[in-house]
């Protein structure tokens, strides 16, 4: 990697289990200081424990002064991790449309907001944004999910293309199926079209330390996505008439 995470400060949000518990663990791992943060304080605080961390429990954008003070004020490391599964077509009521805009992309705004001048005073930071491959691809049964995670993709891109050259490094993971509680609360479109090929959390860990030892924007867990990504761009009809396709499958089977 272009130097190691020992010694770093590393924050994680959404951290009580699934990819944030398995971020934390391979951070931790690796000799960084960790700051768990999830919205459930006991299971945050039973993996603190486990690897070390310190836990701060809350909402992840209104813990970002907590979290930066568990650190003594220098953040190397932010994993903007929390989210929302957010399920439901473009009916979904104002709220979830809301609790998905305020988890999936303000949050990380919110906490580039806070942390992009110290680290442009320092010429140093690595901003890690969990999106997701429906940032790159959009999910089927799932309109406020799609939205916001392609919403999260374009912020984490341009975070990029402006301050690389200033030392900050930004990574977007774009996982397709982990077997998380996510997961399971996908129901039966994620059943159809993640559970399939879904892949560990310790798997995506993986992922991302790859890609920081090669100082790589795009996390692709799922290599395949790639192919998928470049068909959209390629050929976007033909990718949407498969999608649809998906869709009238899930929709005979009963899901939609
Ligand atoms: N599981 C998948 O298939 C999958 C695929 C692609 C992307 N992702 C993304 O990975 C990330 C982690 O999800 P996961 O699959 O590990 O699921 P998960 O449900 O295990 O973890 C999400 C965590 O975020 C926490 N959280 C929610 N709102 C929060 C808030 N406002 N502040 C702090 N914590 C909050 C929840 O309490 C939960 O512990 C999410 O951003 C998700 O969209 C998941």
């Amino acid at each position: 990697m272009s130097g190691t995470v020992r010694g770093a400060g590393v924050v994680v949000t959404g951290a009580g289990g699934g990819i944030g518990a398995a971020l934390a663990r391979r951070f931790a791992a690796e000799g960084a200081r960790v700051v768990v943060n999830d919205l459930d304080e006991a299971r945050i605080g039973g993996l603190a424990e486990e690897i070390g961390a310190v836990a701060i429990a809350g909402d992840a954008s209104r813990t970002l002064d907590a979290v930066r003070d568990a650190l003594d004020g220098t953040v190397d490391v932010y994993c903007a991790n929390a989210g929302l599964a957010s399920p439901g077509d473009v009916l979904a009521e104002e709220e979830v449309w809301a609790a998905a805009w305020d988890v999936n992309v303000m949050a990380h705004v919110r906490a580039a907001r806070a942390l992009l001048p110290g680290w442009l005073e320092r010429g140093a930071g690595r901003f890690v944004s969990t999106a997701s491959a429906a940032g790159l691809l959009t999910m089927i049964g799932a309109a406020p999910y799609s939205v916001t995670k392609h919403g999260v993709v374009a912020f984490a891109e341009w975070l990029s293309l402006t301050y690389r050259h200033r030392g900050v490094k930004v990574h977007a993971i774009c996982p397709q199926g982990v077997r998380t509680d996510m997961l399971t609360a996908a129901g039966s479109a994620g059943e159809l079209v993640l559970a399939p090929t879904a892949i560990e959390p310790e798997a995506v860990a993986d992922a991302l330390f790859d890609a920081m030892a090669e100082d790589r924007f795009l996390v692709l867990p799922h290599p395949e996505v790639a192919g998928f990504y470049r068909a959209r761009a390629d050929d976007t009809d033909h990718w949407l008439g498969g999608m649809n396709h998906l869709q009238r499958k899930w929709e005979e089977s009963g899901g939609a």
